[in-house]
């Protein structure tokens, strides 16, 4: 049987009186390839804020590896191994690339050890955040401020810093988006190579990413789980062409 990382349980989440979230009853598998898809204001980025405790729900579970983690701050879920990237980039944009990936290193080993080590000699931080930086091609630039490089880079970066939480899951809300599609590649490239053992969700509006990276895909529409399947029967599910799978060339097909 299938090992289940991460699970919710009737998750919903209310921002007044929209519904952003209802009622999702979801599994991630242990090492999976998933791709969360759904129109603009679906509710996706709401959700994986449930997931990583940006945000508390109004009703259900998230459960991590069968523990219930719904009442967890956002910190304590980032140590039991939930790591994610944003839809927007957020990083210290004044400071450089390995400083950045430092900062998530020595997050990650934890604060207790700097009491004995002088901050000067975190030399195995440092190791690590360069070793990172080589495996996602960002060694040339580990020395350069984050604001100095081209979009695609900072997003990778980003991607570095998640990775280096040594996380069980990953949540990537459009790793790519803002990228020039010339870029894009280097990311999807670099999420293509990550450790198999970690679980990962995407969401990402591009069909050619979802059907490529993802062995399950989940639909989201107007906040509810609306299909769920292989990439295959996604694609071929009819309601899901016609609410989010770009509907013209297939409809022209079908007439
Ligand atoms: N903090 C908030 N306060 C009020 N409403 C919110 C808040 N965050 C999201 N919403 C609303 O909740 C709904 C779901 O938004 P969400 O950002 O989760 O959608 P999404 O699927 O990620 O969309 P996109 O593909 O555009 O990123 C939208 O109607 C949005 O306006
Ligand atoms: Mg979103």
């Amino acid at each position: 049987m299938t090992k289940i990382r991460l699970e919710t349980q009737a998750l919903s989440r209310r921002f007044g009186a929209l519904v952003a979230v209802q009622n999702i009853d979801f599994k991630l598998a242990a090492g999976a390839r998933h791709a969360l898809i759904g129109p603009n204001g679906a509710g996706k980025t709401t959700f994986i804020n449930l997931l990583t405790g940006v945000l508390p729900p109004t009703h259900g579970r998230v459960l991590l590896g069968g523990r219930d983690i719904t009442a967890m701050a956002q910190a304590e879920r980032v140590k039991l191994g939930i790591a994610r990237t944003f839809q927007i980039n957020r990083l210290f944009r004044g400071l450089s690339v390995l400083e950045n990936v430092c900062i998530a290193v020595a997050e990650r080993v934890g604060a207790a050890r700097s009491m004995f080590y002088p901050a000067g000699r975190r030399t195995d931080v440092i190791d690590e955040a360069m070793a990172l930086l080589q495996t996602l091609k960002l060694a040339e630039v580990a020395r350069h401020r984050v604001s100095e490089l081209p979009y695609g880079r900072q997003r990778l970066v980003e991607l570095a810093i998640s990775i280096a939480l040594s996380p069980k899951v990953l949540l990537l809300d459009e790793p790519a988006a803002g990228v020039p599609s010339a870029e894009s590649h280097i990311i999807l490239d670099a999420i293509e190579r990550l450790p198999e053992d970690i679980a990962i969700l995407i969401i990402e509006h591009d069909m050619d990413v979802v059907f490529r990276f993802a062995s399950r895909v989940t639909v989201m529409v107007g906040g509810a789980l609306f299909a769920e399947g292989t990439p295959r029967e996604i694609e071929s599910n009819m309601q899901v062409r016609d609410v989010y799978l770009g509907q013209a060339p297939y409809r022209a097909a079908h007439v």
